[in-house]
């Protein structure tokens, strides 16, 4: 361990099981001297184990949906005031579209499902942001991640509605990133994370195929969760502070890749 995260205190979004990478994140923050605070929507608190996490990262947990303003203006008065400051890190590590969970073919989409999905996966990005810039809850060169994956520039099928939500969200990081860069002297960056076995990653149809052809794809294989918790934690430390406004792949190289050799060998007849 590093210190990265030293004296940083911050909030994670998005931990539901040891499988999800908001889990492994927090885990990593512990371990680099970070303290902050846990949150997740009331229903996933139900479902999910997030106190263990908590008490082993000796963090206190504050229940919000991640669409609702109200519950955001007060996770982020509560965590300011439980950590003794103002933020220098957020991870945004949230999704859910409800036409994937209800397998409607992206061709089908039910237009009230695509708002709500859109709200959970993408605007709720906005509402965290719009919430910690009007309260000014982010110290100069704080550092504000979200996840996202590749079906927001390249076509995969089954990724359904999640592809556009994933889109926006991108957009996201670069607009609001430009006034908490300029007006804060705040980060913003999504980062492009290789297929991972979590719920929501198993949810997508598919998820098999995708995953073990990303694989074959990827010169360096799929990033892991664990992996991706240490690149997040790269990007809140200050060693990265004039990196703002971007869509960082990490993915093994996939997203540069047009064929590997191993992907070839299917489709050669002897
Ligand atoms: P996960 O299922 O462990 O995490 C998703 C989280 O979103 C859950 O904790 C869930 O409770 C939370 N959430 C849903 N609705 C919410 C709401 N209204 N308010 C607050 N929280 C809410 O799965 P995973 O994979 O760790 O997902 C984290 C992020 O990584 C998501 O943005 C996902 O799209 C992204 N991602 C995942 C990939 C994968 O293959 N698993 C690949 C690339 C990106």
């Amino acid at each position: 361990m590093y210190n990265l995260l030293k004296g940083k205190r911050g909030i994670i979004f998005g931990a539901l099981d040891e499988n999800s990478i908001a889990w492994k994140t927090a885990e990593r923050a512990h371990e680099e001297g970070a303290t902050f605070v846990l949150t997740n929507a009331p229903i996933a608190m139900r479902m999910g184990q997030i106190d263990k996490l908590a008490e082993k990262t000796n963090s206190e947990v504050i229940p919000a949906d991640a669409t609702s303003i109200e519950d955001l203006e007060n996770l982020v008065e509560k965590a300011t005031e439980i950590l003794g400051g103002k933020l220098d890190f957020v991870l945004h590590s949230i999704g859910m579209s409800v036409n994937v969970r209800k397998k409607v073919p992206y061709t089908e989409s039910n237009y009230d499902f695509t708002a709500k999905g859109w709200d959970v996966s993408a605007v709720s990005f906005h509402k965290v942001m719009s919430v910690l810039y009007k309260k000014d809850a982010m110290n100069e060169w704080g550092s504000i991640v979200a996840l996202t994956y590749m079906a927001a520039q390249r076509v995969f099928p089954d990724y359904n509605d999640m592809a556009d939500n994933k889109a926006y969200l991108e957009s996201i990081a670069r607009s609001f990133g430009y006034y908490f860069g300029s007006d804060k002297k705040v980060r913003v960056n999504t980062i492009s994370q290789s297929p991972t076995p979590t719920t929501a990653g198993q949810g997508v149809k598919g998820f098999d195929g995708f995953i073990a052809y990303a694989e074959k794809m990827s010169p360096l294989g799929n990033a892991t969760a664990q992996e991706c918790a240490d690149y997040t934690i790269s990007l809140f430390s200050d060693l990265t502070k004039k990196v703002t406004l971007q869509n960082l792949f990490h993915d093994g190289g996939f997203s540069n890749m047009g064929v590997s050799q191993s992907v070839m060998e299917y489709f050669i007849k002897e």
